[in-house]
């Protein structure tokens, strides 16, 4: 539970923290606010909005101190920014696939990393984590145990008593997987044994795993609103990314990965995403195909 400080003698009773404050903990009596009831969930609404200063909320920092771009502190008003912008943004942003061999420095990836936690999360948990792979020899290693989980799992895969005892177990899922992937794991684990192809972080110089708390309301969720911001600040600081789920998945069934990775036991991971900087540059931005979203007219006018 967070403390709420409200300074008295600078609160002009304007009454904004009582109506931001998601559960109703502020009264305003003779022109003053104060914090009637526990609760505080430590979003910093109240903070954000009070033109005073007067409301400070325990642990919030308003700072994040970004090394490689300036800070700016002031909430853009909604309108205000630039959206066609902000499309094309989202828009150039790709999965890259073909990194050069620079290197990317570890302030970028801790700016990466707090720029991530400017997400929202459920009930404001912010039970995410983060495990920073600076260097592409780290990036190898977690290639490396990845590379042997799916060895491990294609050679069960491959046997059909194992597949058959596996399906009075657990259902079909092992059949499904080697129907749908054992050929192309195979070529691709054939690729870094022998010709030291990357198929699975396609050479990419760092890594960012991001894990989350597994009691937390919706760590899932969570962390990948944290993703998206990280890819998309990866693009306007000149990085390429890619999410390698084949990581994610083998992570979440290998122990001795997520030791490696340093997860602890109360931890899932949910996002890998592969870093560096691009070797191909786009000439136009993501195409999609087209949705019709279902438009309801529910209410009577
Ligand atoms: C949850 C998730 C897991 C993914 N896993 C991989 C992966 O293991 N390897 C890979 O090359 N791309 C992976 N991708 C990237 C998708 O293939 C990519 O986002 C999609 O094709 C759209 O292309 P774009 O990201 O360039 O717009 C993943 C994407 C998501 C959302």
């Amino acid at each position: 539970m967070n403390k709420v400080v409200i300074d008295n003698t600078a609160c002009n009773g304007c009454g904004l923290c009582e109506k931001v404050c998601p559960h109703r903990l502020f009264q305003i009596e003779n022109d003053k606010a104060s914090v009637l009831l526990d609760g505080c969930m430590g979003c910093g609404h109240c903070q954000a909005v009070c033109s005073t200063g007067a409301v400070q909320v325990d642990g919030i920092i308003d700072r994040l101190e970004f090394e490689n771009f300036p800070e700016l502190l002031e909430s853009l008003r909604p309108g205000s920014s630039d959206c066609g912008k902000l499309v094309q943004l989202m828009r150039s942003r790709r999965s890259c696939r073909n990194y050069s061999s620079q290197d990317v420095s570890l302030t970028i990836l801790e700016d990466l990393v707090k720029i991530g936690t400017t997400a929202p999360s459920g009930t404001n948990s912010q039970s995410w984590n983060f495990v920073i792979l600076p260097q592409r020899t780290d990036v190898e290693v977690l290639g490396n145990l990845t590379a042997e989980f799916y060895r491990q799992l294609n050679s069960q895969a491959a046997n059909p008593l194992y597949r058959f005892i596996a399906r009075l177990v657990a259902g079909d899922k092992l059949g499904e997987y080697y129907r749908g992937h054992y050929e192309s794991v195979a070529k691709a684990l054939q690729e870094w044994d022998v010709d030291g192809i990357d198929r699975l972080f396609h050479g990419a110089t760092a890594a960012i795993l991001i894990t989350g708390k597994k009691d937390a309301s919706c760590p899932a969720e969570d962390a990948m609103l944290a993703t998206q911001n990280i890819l998309l600040a990866a693009h306007a600081l000149g990085l390429g990314t890619c999410l390698i789920g084949f990581v994610v998945e083998a992570m979440r069934r290998s122990v001795k990965s997520r030791r490696a990775m340093a997860i602890p036991a109360d931890e899932e991971i949910y996002s890998v995403i592969g870093l560096g900087y691009p070797a191909i540059h786009y000439q136009r931005v993501a195409g999609r195909r087209a949705v019709r979203p279902r438009v309801l007219h529910l209410g009577t006018k």
